[in-house]
């Protein structure tokens, strides 16, 4: 798979087979987090694996019923939490850059998620609060997002997305004309 498939056919996965995730694939994804590029290079993302279920319990109270994501939480083989310590980012024309380093980090690992047969859901809808008390992370650090990690039982169609002529302007804004 080259790296423009693995962009293409990434889907976000909510249902996910009991199969075990080898350790050295969780390693791996974390790896590829891990050469993301990042404010300073100050590198501000921590993540937290979670492979049993007994901290589920206390995770899956955050989720409202109503996320689409929520039962992928309670049932895949492995969860990974997404934080970031913000004292190891910087501030810059009021845009907080933590959040930027983390999901550069967070789609590294989604991406090489697929590419290993894996699949992965970026979940953003949660009370971060009892997160954060569930899992025992620390005062300041913050929880940019989290997603379930494992062998996928579905296959989704891709979901839509906005032309290029919508989002991309060439010489003057608005123009999408080259
Ligand atoms: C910042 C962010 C937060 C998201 N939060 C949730 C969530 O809480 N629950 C969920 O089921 N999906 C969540 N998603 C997944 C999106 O719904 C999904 O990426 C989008 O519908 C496009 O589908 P695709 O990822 O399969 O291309 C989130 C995605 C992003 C990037």
């Amino acid at each position: 798979m080259d790296i423009f498939e693995v962009i293409r056919d990434r889907r976000s996965i909510r249902k996910y087979k009991d199969t075990p995730v080898e350790w050295a694939k969780i390693e791996q994804v974390l790896d590829a987090a891990r050469l993301a590029p990042s404010w300073k290079n100050m590198q501000c993302w921590r993540f937290l694996v979670l492979t049993g279920m007994e901290e589920r319990e206390a995770l899956l109270a955050a989720f409202p019923d109503d996320n689409p994501g929520k039962r992928a939480i309670a049932s895949a083989p492995v969860v990974i939490v997404v934080c970031a310590d913000p004292a190891d980012s910087g501030v810059e024309n009021g845009i907080d850059y933590f959040v930027a380093d983390t999901a550069i980090a967070f789609e590294h690992l989604c991406l090489a998620a697929h590419a290993l047969g894996l699949g992965s859901c970026w979940m953003g809808l949660y009370d971060e609060a009892v997160v954060s008390r569930a899992l025992g992370i620390p005062a300041g650090v913050r929880v940019v997002g989290i997603t379930p990690l494992g062998y996928p039982d579905q296959e989704p169609k891709a979901r839509p997305r906005k032309d290029l002529a919508e989002i991309a302007y060439f010489n003057e804004w608005g123009c999408a004309q080259c």
